[in-house]
């Protein structure tokens, strides 16, 4: 089998994060989604993957290179604009050509990796498979309706009455009639070419689709609250060690990654949270649920739930930050020049929430 990891996209919804960086590359608990997406289909023991990019592929590569860090084959396939996940598949077909192939959204997130489903997917004749999650809210989601013989028979966007509560994660499994359906739909009102309206097609021209039911959590990275969400989960899950510094006036939990080269001074740090390489915490307090990236400085502040990009400084800070997701290169600092008033250089769709 192969893999297909969808990077191109515009991310309008995380602006202005993704105004000047791809969505994908933004880490959760320290590590860029699309690195975690990389690793989950090599643990699958997938080594040929084809990663479709957009505007920001220069980079994506720049990170990602060839793959033979994680001991696979990267091939870049460049899309012109996000004309839809149906797009991405129908330029993908020189790539993929007659093997069974995932395609994996790079900005989600899925608890528990994907082996169990390839496995699946591999050994069975099906045209394929889609994976699916219990949601609570149907309503807001992609939902699956099945048959009797548990197939799938039709995939409805946002439904009003909706058919079941299982709704489409963002990994989906094919065989080659994929491309048929790629090349025989046609744009949606939004002008994109819908993978729902693709798998529409194979069900309706007589091809076997399958769900497979994930049974945990999983999470689209799409929005700041989604980035933090995702976060948390991730930070629950790692195992926890200590690279870095931490001195004796400190006090940091067992939940606590402290990475190499970073320096936790004078300060409280209670897990699950993660301190980046060479970034400096002094005279501070971090909260649960919280990544600090590399190179930043947190001084006489205080922080929690939040995602600090690289390079960021915080500094001497009169209440805390909570809920945040904060930048590259971001400077928040309390001024002792009057008048004492806020000075922000805010970036377009900076969204900033005082008391
Ligand atoms: P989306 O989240 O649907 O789209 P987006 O990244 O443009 O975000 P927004 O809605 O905030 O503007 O995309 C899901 C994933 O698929 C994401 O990693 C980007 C990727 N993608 C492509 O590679 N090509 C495409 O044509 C589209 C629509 C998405």
């Amino acid at each position: 089998m192969k893999g297909l990891v969808l990077s191109g996209g515009k991310g309008t919804r995380l602006y202005p994060l993704t105004f000047t960086s791809a969505k994908q590359l933004i880490p959760v608990a320290n590590k860029p989604v699309l690195f975690r997406v990389i690793e989950a289909i090599r643990d699958a023991d997938i080594t040929e993957i084809g990663v479709v990019v957009g505007d920001t592929a220069d980079e994506i590569k720049a990170a990602v290179q060839n793959g033979s860090r994680w001991g696979v084959n990267i091939t870049y396939i460049h899309q012109e604009a996000p004309l839809g996940l149906a797009h991405a598949v129908k330029i993908s077909e020189d790539f993929l050509g007659d093997d069974r192939f995932v395609m994996f959204l790079g900005d989600n997130v899925i608890q528990g990796g994907i082996s169990p489903l390839i496995k699946q997917f591999a050994s069975s004749e099906w045209n394929s498979q889609i994976v699916l999650t219990e949601v609570s809210q149907p309503q807001q989601y992609g939902v699956a309706e099945l048959d009797d013989r548990g197939r799938i028979v039709h995939l409805v966007e946002k439904p009003k009455v909706p058919p079941s509560n299982l709704a489409l994660v963002g990994i989906y499994m094919f065989d080659q009639h994929i491309f048929e359906a790629v090349h025989a739909i046609k744009p949606s009102w939004r002008g994109e070419l819908e993978i729902t309206d693709a798998i529409q097609w194979l069900v309706e021209n007589g091809y076997e689709v399958y769900p497979y039911v994930h049974r945990g959590w999983w999470i689209d990275t799409g929005r700041p609250g989604d980035m933090l969400d995702a976060n948390s989960r991730v930070l629950e899950e790692i195992v926890p060690y200590v690279e870095g510094y931490v001195d004796r006036d400190s006090e940091v939990d067992c939940r606590v990654t402290v990475e190499k080269g970073a320096e936790i001074i004078n300060s409280v740090v209670r897990g699950p949270a993660i301190i980046g390489e060479n970034t400096r915490l002094v005279n501070s307090y971090v909260g649960p649920f919280t990544s600090v990236y590399h190179n930043c400085v947190i001084q006489d502040s205080e922080i929690e739930h939040s995602i600090v990009l690289e390079h960021s400084v915080i500094d001497s800070l009169p209440s805390r930050v909570q809920d945040s997701l904060i930048g590259r290169h971001v400077v928040l600092r309390r001024s002792p020049i009057r008048p004492k008033a806020l000075k922000l250089t805010l970036a377009d769709y900076s969204q900033v929430g005082l008391l």
